[in-house]
């Protein structure tokens, strides 16, 4: 058994092993391209999480961000581990719903949520509402008040925490279309709108400064910032709120040009910050709650594709195409994400030649990278893209009519599907 790379992945007999098993037999046996998930890393994240929850807070809330990666297996296993999930739409929601996720852990998120998203929160009994705009803590307040019920907020602040990462995924700067600004007094009007309203019942604050961040110091920030907004909504109004969620964010391992910091690391200062700045503001210590997504899931995933084509044009570069692409990993088109990949049946085999690894859509932007290492690659063989956990499969799309790729779950030297691959049926199910 070799360990290649500076992440986990296990080699033996020159072959890449997923959850003990061989990936020539997953490939075999579910065809390709598949997405594999690796149980044991899944849990023992979720686990890492959950114990340095309690050992910095001594309680608080690990709420699985499932917007990463979604299905009914993976809230069973949040559900197993103790955790809650962070739901972004309805049908999040339905999904966690239908294998009685318990509601009272789940935080309902979004920017612009749908009548029928409130109500289902609110029929369901979902344990924390993240309001993100005034009109929506007025209608959640009629809402409640037509369903005879009180609705449980919290308030979606924006710190003006600047965290250094793709544009497109930052989210707690000033403009951002999510939640209310502190510099503007939105956050205050809004604190003290929920507070008068009958229906609601302001529990607290949450944030989330971005994601695919690597630091410390934006998360010891933003944690500064929200427990002094906690401070300042009580000096002002009297009000003290009992829950801070900090959000998700934490950076993994995609390639070895990543450093990812262990959980702790973040936990120890942020933890320090909450603790000193509401000793400061003489409020109690809030109950904090935190929404892993990536950093659960992600390095637990592995996409593995069949090479076919190899184009090389002189001077310029090597095509290599694989059996899917931007429709089961849309990173690379969006984010010019960087992936390792290794020829899954030898992995072990040096890496001297680079090639553009592209899908099979109708798209130049199709790829899966740029500059890729890998041995000289022949058509057929197995070619293994590491790290796809997070964003690929919640990601997907059928551009081109391409079947949504099933998902295997590995552990123990076993595997099971946990979701199906669609069929060319299921592609026109829904066409009249
Ligand atoms: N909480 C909230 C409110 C969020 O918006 C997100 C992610 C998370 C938690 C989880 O963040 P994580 O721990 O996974 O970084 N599609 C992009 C990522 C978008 C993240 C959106 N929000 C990507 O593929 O990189």
């Amino acid at each position: 058994m070799v360990l290649r790379m500076k992440r986990r992945v296990t080699v033996e007999n020159g072959e890449l092993m997923l959850g003990g098993v061989p990936a020539s037999r997953l490939a075999a046996e579910y065809g390709t391209p598949l997405y594999v998930m690796d149980e044991a890393l899944i849990r023992k994240n979720m686990q890492a999480f959950r114990d340095s929850m309690k050992e910095f807070y001594g309680d608080g809330l690990v709420c699985y961000a499932s917007k990463a990666f979604c299905c009914k297996e993976i809230y069973r296993i949040a559900e197993q581990e103790g955790l809650g999930v962070d739901v972004v739409s309805l049908g999040e929601l339905y999904t966690a719903k239908s294998v009685d996720f318990p509601m009272e852990k789940v935080c309902f998120h979004g920017n612009n949520k749908s009548e029928e998203e409130l109500r289902a929160a609110l029929e369901y009994g979902v344990g924390r509402i993240v309001a993100d705009n005034l009109p929506e803590l007025v209608q959640l307040d009629w809402m409640a008040a037509e369903m005879g019920k009180k609705a449980p907020v919290l308030l979606r602040i924006k710190p003006g925490i600047d965290a250094h990462t793709h544009s497109f995924i930052m989210t707690g700067q000033i403009d951002s279309k999510f939640g209310f600004a502190l510099e503007t007094g939105e956050a205050m009007e809004a604190a003290k709108q929920a507070i008068s309203s009958p229906n609601l019942q302001l529990l607290g604050i949450h944030c989330h400064i971005g994601s695919q961040i690597f630091q410390i110091q934006p998360f010891v920030e933003a944690a500064k910032v929200m427990v002094g907004f906690i401070g300042d909504v009580k000096e002002e109004t009297g009000f003290e709120m009992t829950d801070l969620n900090l959000g998700g964010g934490f950076g993994i391992r995609y390639t070895d040009e990543d450093e990812p910091v262990p959980f702790g690391d973040y936990m120890g200062p942020v933890s320090e910050a909450v603790r000193k700045t509401a000793d400061k503001r003489g409020i109690r210590m809030p109950f904090v709650l935190i929404e892993p997504g990536r950093s659960i899931v992600g390095e637990a995933g592995t996409t593995l594709y069949t090479v076919g084509s190899i184009k090389e044009i002189p001077n310029v570069r090597t095509y290599l195409a694989v059996d899917g692409g931007m429709g089961d990993n849309p990173r690379y088109i969006l984010y010019q994400a960087k992936y390792d990949m290794l020829p899954a049946c030898r992995a072990n085999a040096p890496a001297d030649h680079f090639y553009t690894v592209a899908g099979k859509c109708c798209e130049s932007g199709d790829l899966l990278g740029e500059n890729v290492p890998l041995p000289e690659m022949q058509p057929g063989e197995l070619l293994a893209v590491l790290s796809t956990g997070a964003y690929n499969y919640s990601m997907a799309s059928r551009y081109n009519r391409r079947p949504i790729l099933p998902v295997v779950m590995v552990k123990d030297g076993k595997s099971r599907l946990i979701v199906r691959g669609e069929t060319l049926d299921d592609l026109i199910r829904n066409d009249l």
